[in-house]
């Protein structure tokens, strides 16, 4: 009996008869002999059919089977280094073929399909290797959150999914009825994070955020999915340097993990190499003079008008751009004017206009992958905050009991998984980075 092998670890069983159950993925025809390039969800092997070597009811198999047809191919692995394939340089000279389900016409092919045909056929595209490539990575990525997380003390503990507050501003809250109650998607687990830390000390929520996102971006889903770690006893500093030491461990496993899957992205490795602590820091201050200087320096008048910023304006995605491509790591822009942040942030007791607050801007481009903060700890001055961004008082009871018994300083943030996917992977769009993106006017499939 041929055993039962999945194509990544094919490595492992030169000379061996093995099994593979997949779908065909390609298929070269070269008269007496077929290559059959034969995917399971972990790799992709060559399998090669001579005519010489099978019976004449396999070597029609070869023949018959269609892209993307379900099938069960047993031979014996042989090491080649011109074999195509992930891992490639194997390939399994085939004795037998079952077709399991002969598939119809498939949609898509080698030609260039436009993004919205891909879109609409999501549930097909998926099988592409470069789609592969993409969650393959977005796992390991998940993996090495929680595995750093749970060695440096936190503990998981999820925050709900129906809420009766806003966190992020009440713009982009999706309502719920419940028998004529009015619900909230949750647009972060931070404040019940918040809770947990006086209980736990150390925590980190993950899962799904939804916000109603009105505007059509390459850095917005209406749903991602977010870790936030959250500090008992931690100052402003200690957070940012926890949130390097994260991302910094979360890149290095990537790059040690998922080299073919780079490969199959042709995903430049080296500006990722350079993602090791300390990260630059960046006052907001400081941030709004480059970009000022940066706009007296362009020659395009357009480019001009899209850098240039007055002090006490949220950046938008070219500020954000341009400061990301100015440094090779990831940059912490600091210190941004309250106004423009949300309302549980500790302002800075020598200059209460900004607030101790991070974006953690990604490089080349990328942009915003973390936002955090210190959080308010005294009640008198978060009451003030909750009245002055007309909050129901009556629902942050519970959240200000937080600061009646037992108030300590604490911080933590929030990283956006899709973000920290399309910045590693280089993606040009946040849609590749999870499986069934939700964006504006697309739900479906
Ligand atoms: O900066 P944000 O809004 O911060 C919070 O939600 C805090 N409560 C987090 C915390 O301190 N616990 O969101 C955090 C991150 C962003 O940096 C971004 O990576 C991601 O979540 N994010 C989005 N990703 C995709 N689509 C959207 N619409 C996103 N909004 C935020
Ligand atoms: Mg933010």
């Amino acid at each position: 009996m041929a055993t039962l092998m999945r194509i990544e670890r094919i490595a492992d069983y030169v000379g061996a008869e093995v099994t593979v159950r997949g779908w065909l993925y390609n298929k070269t025809d070269k008269g007496r002999l077929y290559f059959l390039l034969v995917r399971d969800g972990t790799g992709i092997v060559q399998c090669v059919v001579s005519m010489r070597d099978v019976p004449p009811e396999t070597f029609e198999a070869a023949r018959r089977v269609t892209q993307e047809s379900s099938l069960i191919v047993t031979g014996t692995v042989r090491q080649d280094a011109r074999a195509p394939g992930i891992p490639g340089g194997y390939e399994i000279a085939v004795r037998e073929i079952q077709i399991v389900h002969l598939a119809q016409d498939y949609p898509i092919g080698p030609k260039e399909h436009g993004v919205e045909f891909l879109m609409d056929h999501r549930h097909l595209w998926l099988r592409s290797s470069r789609q592969w490539a993409i969650q393959r990575i977005r796992a390991t990525v998940i993996r090495a959150i929680r595995d750093w997380l749970d060695s440096q003390g936190f503990l998981n503990v999820d925050t709900p999914l129906l809420t009766a507050t806003a966190a992020e501003g009440t713009t982009t809250l999706f309502p719920v009825d419940y028998f004529g109650e009015r619900l909230y998607l949750a647009q972060t687990g931070q404040l019940y994070n918040e809770a947990n830390i006086f209980a736990f000390g150390r925590v980190y929520c993950f899962g799904p955020a939804f916000r109603a996102e009105r505007s059509k971006t390459r850095r917005h889903l209406l749903e991602f999915w977010m870790v936030e770690p959250e500090m008992a006893f931690c100052t402003f500093e200690e957070m940012l340097e926890i949130a390097e030491q994260l991302v910094a461990y979360v890149v290095a496993r990537v790059l040690e993990e998922r080299r073919h899957e780079l490969r199959v992205l042709e995903r430049d490795t080296a500006p990722l190499e350079k993602v090791v602590p300390p990260f630059p820091r960046l006052t907001y201050d400081e941030a709004v003079r480059l970009l000022n200087e940066w706009a007296e320096e362009a020659a395009d008048p357009e480019r001009k008008a899209a850098l240039r910023i007055e002090w006490g304006e949220d950046f938008g995605a070219p500020h954000e751009t341009a400061l990301s491509l100015h440094f090779e790591k990831p940059v912490f822009v600091t210190h941004y004017p309250a106004a423009v942040k949300a309302f549980y942030m500790q302002p800075d007791p020598q200059r209460p206009e900004v607030v101790r607050c991070a974006d953690l801007l990604a490089p080349e481009g990328y942009g915003e992958i973390i936002g955090g903060s210190e959080r308010i700890a005294d009640y008198d001055l978060l009451l003030q905050r909750i009245r002055e961004h007309n909050l129901p008082v009556e629902e942050y009871q519970w959240y200000l009991d937080l600061r009646r018994y037992g108030s300590v300083p604490h911080s933590g943030f929030g990283l956006g998984i899709e973000r920290t996917v399309a910045w590693i992977c280089h993606l040009d769009h946040i849609r590749e980075a999870i499986a069934f993106p939700r964006m504006l006017y697309r739900y479906r499939p």
